[in-house]
């Protein structure tokens, strides 16, 4: 695991940017895992910039999104799915058939999961997987439980990420209860992955994720098992790792 300190947001942002645009660089054709929130946004505005300077060409990028919420249309403001129109593929040259995210609106949760795990697969699996760090530990919306969910499911949003996303609603009612995740079986099967972390709110799953045991109650734990992640983080989001002398002078 290699673990990259940045400053604040816009220096971690920039770092990730980089990453992620040496990905596209490297492999034009690239199947990016995406993420929403707002940790990513930075890094997304980074590449809009690279994009719009010439240096980053998406027109053969495929991208598959972590999730989204259950209900939602995709032209709600809310829906992930008009966060990444709005917040990256509406400012470069991706192809709308080449992003995948969850069908919010689909109710039979079994045939969405099993369309999606096939897109994954058809798709050849995932080369870089952006992650954010939920304050409770989640990673999609995996959120703590008893076992690590292998693929694609419907999740039962818990109340601390209801109130964590209430931010987004006019109230906490609105909050959508449920959402579509890729499994953790899904986000390991990357074949890399670049997990991203700012502010104090994150110094404690950020902790545990790394260098706590490997347990379902942190489900961005399992992230110690892959042979091939990167953290970028700011220096809040580190605080607690520094505090416990975890990370080399
Ligand atoms: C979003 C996602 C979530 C977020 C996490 C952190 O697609 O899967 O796991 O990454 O909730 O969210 P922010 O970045 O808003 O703190």
């Amino acid at each position: 695991m290699k673990i990259y300190q940045a400053k604040d947001y816009q220096e971690m942002s920039r770092k990730a940017a980089n990453i992620i645009a040496a990905q596209i660089i490297l492999k034009p054709n690239a199947v990016l895992g995406l993420a929403t929130g707002s940790t990513p946004i930075g890094a997304y505005q980074q590449l809009v910039e690279r994009f719009k300077q010439g240096d980053l060409d998406f027109s053969e990028i495929r991208s598959v999104n972590l999730d989204e919420y259950k209900g939602l249309p995709k032209d709600n403001d809310q829906s992930y799915a008009f966060f990444m129109r709005t917040n990256l593929f509406d400012h470069v040259n991706i192809k709308a058939e080449n992003t995948n995210i969850p069908n919010g609106l689909e109710t039979d949760i079994e045939a969405e999961c099993s369309r999606y795990n096939s897109v994954i697969d058809q798709l050849g699996g995932v080369d870089l997987q952006l992650l954010g760090l939920g304050n409770n530990g989640h990673i999609g919306f995996n959120e703590p439980g008893d076992a690590f969910e292998n693929g694609a499911h419907c999740v039962k949003l818990t109340e601390n990420t209801i109130q964590a996303n209430a931010r987004f609603f006019a109230t906490i009612d609105e909050v959508p209860k449920y959402a579509y995740s890729m499994g953790v079986g899904n986000i390991m099967r990357a074949r890399g992955i670049l997990l991203v972390a700012s502010g104090s709110a994150k110094a404690d799953a950020l902790y545990k994720a790394l260098f706590g045991p490997i347990t379902p109650a942190v489900p961005a734990s399992i992230l110690q098992l892959h042979s091939n992640v990167t953290i970028v983080a700011d220096e809040e989001a580190l605080s607690l790792i520094k505090e416990h002398n975890c990370l080399p002078a």
